[in-house]
């Protein structure tokens, strides 16, 4: 067994799954996955990839087709100019695309600034690949947006990396074109990387806009943009995704890449080149009905005693302040699985300064949800 990869513990986020593993009558609200069924275009384009015998490797960096609709959707909704030859890969899912991009970049010792909550299906990967992870908090009072000069004093000599999350999982927090700003100036200051998962980029509500950090002028060779299906188009067990990163980097991403999956699944790109270029009011309808769960959530949450919940702008999480339960959020979580029925995740399993919090996901039903937040008051006031 390799002791680096032993030495990274399980998951708050796997603990209460097992917690929760085998009970019956559950609701899961644990859950970072939309319900919705993938659009019946894009499934009917995956059998028709099927029927026409499209079963074979790809070229390691993607068909050409997705990776020009790729390039072409990146200059008109990001703003960002990248050729589709050198510098976008095709992978097996933004989870996959990070952690090549972690593998061909980082070494053992390299110092990552993260924000703290900070998804943990990314803490695994930075931690395999040996990387000192650098916590930055951020505040409820904020609406959990990162603070530029709290990144800025923790950067070292040894800093390599700056990753961002935005729309974030798990606060629900979208970072303003400002805040970016302020992060460029600083990765074009100390010479750092910036990694950027957009993958919730289409799941923004109140007219809240993604804004990507790779468009800033300065910014187009130090920054790494990940993104994919799974969130948008309803594609999690399709398992594709992509990266775009300048040519010199791409040479490193792909060779990991390469030595993980060959290529990403042949069926899945001709799904996902139909889902990036065919009609787009299934995203509005999925979005629209996030929307509704979203303010539903929060009025319920809001209206349990110990709940405080501010209203997220993106993704579909919310992250509400469960202090006052005097309890830590791993023993919150397990009594609302045991005494509830109902799974949700501690603030605890994304970082210290995620305690005293719990994540909930609205991927969910209206009908779950309600039901969802009626058996956790019921156990917490009755
Ligand atoms: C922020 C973030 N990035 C990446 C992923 C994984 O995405 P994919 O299914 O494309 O691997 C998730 C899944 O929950 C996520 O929340």
């Amino acid at each position: 067994m390799s002791k680096r990869v032993s030495s990274v513990p399980l998951s708050g986020v796997r603990k209460i799954m097992e917690y929760a593993k085998g009970l019956q009558d559950i609701i899961p609200l644990n859950i970072g996955e939309p319900d919705f069924v993938t659009p019946k275009h894009i499934r009917e384009a995956a059998k028709k990839s099927i029927d026409e015998g499209f079963t074979h490797y790809t070229t390691i960096k993607g068909i050409p087709e997705i990776r020009r609709a790729i390039a072409e959707k990146l200059m008109n909704e990001n703003k960002m100019d990248v050729d589709p030859e050198n510098e976008i890969l095709v992978t097996a899912g933004t989870q996959a695309a990070f952690s090549a991009v972690c593998q061909a970049l980082l070494d053992p010792g390299d110092e990552v600034i993260v924000q703290d909550p900070f998804y943990s299906g990314y803490e695994v990967a930075l931690r395999i690949a040996g990387a000192k992870i650098v916590p930055v908090s951020v505040r409820e009072q904020k609406y959990f947006a990162i603070n530029p000069n709290e990144i800025k004093e923790k950067v070292t000599d040894k800093t390599k990396m700056v990753v961002l999350i935005s729309p974030n999982n798990p606060t629900g927090n979208v970072l303003n074109k400002h805040t970016l700003n302020e992060i460029s100036d600083i990765a074009n200051d100390h010479d750092l990387l910036v990694v950027s998962d957009e993958i919730y980029e289409k799941i923004t509500y109140d007219d809240v806009v993604n804004y990507s950090i790779g468009s800033i002028p300065g910014m187009e060779d130090r920054t790494i943009t990940i993104n994919g299906f799974s969130k948008t188009y309803a594609m999690t067990g399709w398992r594709i995704g992509f990266v775009t990163a300048c040519e010199k980097l791409m040479g490193n991403i792909s060779k990991v890449h390469h030595s993980m999956n060959v290529c990403a699944c042949s069926i899945s790109q001709r799904a996902a080149l139909v889902a990036l270029t065919g009609p787009q009011d299934c995203v509005t309808k999925m979005v629209k009905e996030y929307d509704k769960r979203r303010r539903e959530i929060t009025n319920l949450l809001n209206k349990t005693p110990g709940f405080e919940c501010k209203i997220p702008k993106g993704a579909f999480y919310v992250f509400p302040n469960v202090k006052q339960f005097k309890m830590s959020s791993m023993e919150l979580a397990k009594l609302l699985i045991k005494k509830a029925r109902v799974v949700t995740v501690p603030g605890s399993a994304f970082g210290k300064n995620g305690e005293g919090y719990l994540r909930l996901s609205y991927a969910t039903s209206l009908e779950k949800i309600r039901e969802a937040l009626a058996r956790i008051k019921k156990v917490l006031t009755g």
